[in-house]
């Protein structure tokens, strides 16, 4: 994965975590996710372990702060490397830690769920949440080296990888339609962080091409709000990626029959599911919130063909509505 200050390598595969003594030079702390189970390959001298509870409520000032006290404790110096092994809520947490401790010291992210290996493991956004806002504190740190063992999504509930699956035909619809046939997770995980880090190399802070990953996130995130965060954020996302494929059709930019296609992308994982607990007018009002919130202007990522994806557009409020209403009243 290239990026600014160099690159860094995305090792994926069974047995991936027995690399990683070549990323630790120094006194090391393994922040790991208390549900996972022990695996040899964290053994390693000078590697100390902190097992804590990962999931969103973990990822807070609070828990940043508690983080940092035992950095202080560990004595983790300029030379010492943080090893964020768990989820995307453990390795967002770790990685802000160690990008602020002594200024920044040596991160390894461990993804261990299909989200954090084919998604938030790799571009270097950091961030915990405040009591108002998801990621609204946060840094972009790029890691030392992401291992993505895949051994670790034996363990992964069912729901946790349809959650995952949601961002994997994300990458299908927007980037490369190829990922949509492969069968096997590791292919799958392998192809869909290629295309991140592709995107991620040609626009590290988000200026333009990266916000291709938004897609489907601007209805989703405004039913994760709607619900009162009861949903689940890739089923969230599987909505959203609804309702963007009808915008996209609706304005004209695509073919009704991709819409199609993509349904049945995500029918095959079970996506999204059950009808949110949702009003209809309460997700218009948290679009609508969000694009205030934006000066008035919200920048849609939108298909123009299977792995084609635009971002930037404008959707004229009745277009949203319409496209809403489509997905959550019929
Ligand atoms: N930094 C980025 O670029 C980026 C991108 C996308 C999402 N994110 C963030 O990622 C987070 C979501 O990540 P997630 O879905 O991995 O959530 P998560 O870290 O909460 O993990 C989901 C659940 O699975 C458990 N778990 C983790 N690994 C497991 C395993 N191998 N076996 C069994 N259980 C396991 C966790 O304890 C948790 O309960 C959100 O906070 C989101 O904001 C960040």
């Amino acid at each position: 994965m290239a990026h600014a200050g160099g690159a860094y390598p995305v090792l994926v595969g069974a047995g991936a975590l027995a690399e990683l003594g070549h990323f630790i030079d120094g006194p090391a702390l393994a922040v790991v996710d208390a549900v996972l189970p022990e695996l040899p390959e964290l053994e390693l001298p000078g590697l100390r372990q902190l097992r804590i509870e990962g999931g969103e409520k973990a990822k807070t000032m609070a828990g940043a702060l508690r983080l940092l006290a035992e950095f202080e404790r560990h004595r983790l110096g300029r030379d010492g490397t943080v090893v964020a092994v768990g989820g995307g809520t453990i390795g967002d947490l770790a990685g802000f830690a160690a990008s602020i401790w002594l200024r920044g010291i040596a991160l390894v992210q461990v993804p261990t769920t299909l989200l954090a290996m084919v998604d938030s493991s790799i571009g270097g956004k950091t961030g915990v949440n405040t009591d108002g806002a998801k990621n609204a504190v946060g840094s972009f740190w790029q890691p030392r080296a992401v291992l993505a063992d895949t051994r670790y999504l034996a363990s992964l509930p069912p729901e946790q990888l349809a959650g995952g699956q949601a961002e994997v035909v994300k990458y299908a619809m927007t980037l490369d339609p190829g990922i949509a046939g492969l069968e096997d997770l590791e292919a799958v995980v392998e192809r869909c962080a290629a295309a991140k880090a592709r995107v991620v190399a040609a626009d590290e802070r988000e200026q333009g091409l990266r916000e291709v990953l938004n897609y489907g996130h601007t209805v989703g995130h405004a039913i994760e709000a709607a619900s009162g965060y009861t949903v689940q954020h890739g089923r969230a996302v599987a909505w959203g990626m609804r309702a963007a494929a009808r915008i996209s059709a609706r304005l004209g930019l695509c073919e009704r029959s991709l819409v199609e296609t993509q349904d049945e992308l995500l029918r095959r994982h079970g996506l999204p599911g059950e009808r949110p607990p949702v009003e209809l007018a309460a997700v218009l009002r948290a679009t609508a919130s969000d694009k205030k919130a934006r000066q008035g202007r919200l920048r849609w990522v939108l298909l123009r063909g299977m792995g084609r994806a635009e971002t930037g557009h404008e959707v004229p409020d009745a277009v949203v509505e319409a496209a809403v209403a489509e997905i959550l009243v019929d």
